[in-house]
């Protein structure tokens, strides 16, 4: 081999490396988007429906695809909601993409006596605490990769509300 061929050799090389090496795939959990609520007057039950937003960013030189995210609300240590989601969206190098997601809870049993809480009428912003863990799964290349979230937010209980800011809720 000429001297030619070999510095082209390491140069392609050292593209392929650089091109396909993996990097990482961030997932950031944006907040809660909605909250719907309903309630079971005879039973005492609290069913909420909370749409989170997620941000998943591919920072690879190459398509990965999302298979699957599955979704979990836990209040007080108990589990209230899950959800599962196969989409197989592809998100195309170097790209962000917007994810919402719905997970139908419900406050039912030992936990009944939050639905005098998010009933009564004395006070305007019912909210509680619920952790929000989410597991994202790519794939690229046939390799398969998870990358989980986990996150304290307040949700509103009282009342339907629609903001992507459930955080600032609090503060109010
Ligand atoms: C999520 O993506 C949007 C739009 O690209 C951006 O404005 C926002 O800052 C991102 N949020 C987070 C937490 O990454
Ligand atoms: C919550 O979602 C379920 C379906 O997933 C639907 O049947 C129910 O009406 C929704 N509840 C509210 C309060 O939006
Ligand atoms: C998500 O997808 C991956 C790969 O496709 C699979 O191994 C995993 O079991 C799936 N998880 C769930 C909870 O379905
Ligand atoms: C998701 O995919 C798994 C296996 O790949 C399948 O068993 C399950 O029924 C799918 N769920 C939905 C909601 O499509
Ligand atoms: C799944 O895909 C459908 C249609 O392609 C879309 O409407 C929905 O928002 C997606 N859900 C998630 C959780 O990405
Ligand atoms: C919230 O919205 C759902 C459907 O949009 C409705 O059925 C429900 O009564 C609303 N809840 C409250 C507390 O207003």
């Amino acid at each position: 081999m000429s001297r030619y061929q070999v510095a082209l050799c390491l140069l392609l090389s050292g593209l392929a490396v650089f091109f396909l090496f993996p990097r990482s795939i961030d997932v950031s959990y944006v907040g809660v988007k909605s909250a719907y609520v309903a309630y079971d007057l005879d039973k005492r039950i609290v069913y909420l429906n909370i749409t989170s937003t997620l941000n998943i960013t591919n920072n690879n030189y190459y398509a990965v695809s999302v298979t699957n995210i599955t979704a979990q609300v836990q209040f007080s240590k108990t589990v209230i909601g899950k959800a599962k989601f196969n989409n197989s969206s592809v998100i195309i190098p170097l790209d962000e993409r917007q994810i919402d997601y719905t997970v139908p809870t419900t406050i039912a049993d030992e936990m009944s006596s939050m639905f005098d809480y998010c009933t009564l009428p004395t006070i305007k912003v019912h909210n509680i605490v619920v952790m929000m863990q989410v597991t994202v799964t790519t794939s690229y290349f046939g390799h398969a990769e998870q990358v989980s979230q986990e996150m304290y937010q307040y949700v509103d209980c009282g009342g339907n509300t629609t903001s992507l800011h459930g955080r600032r809720q609090v503060f109010q």
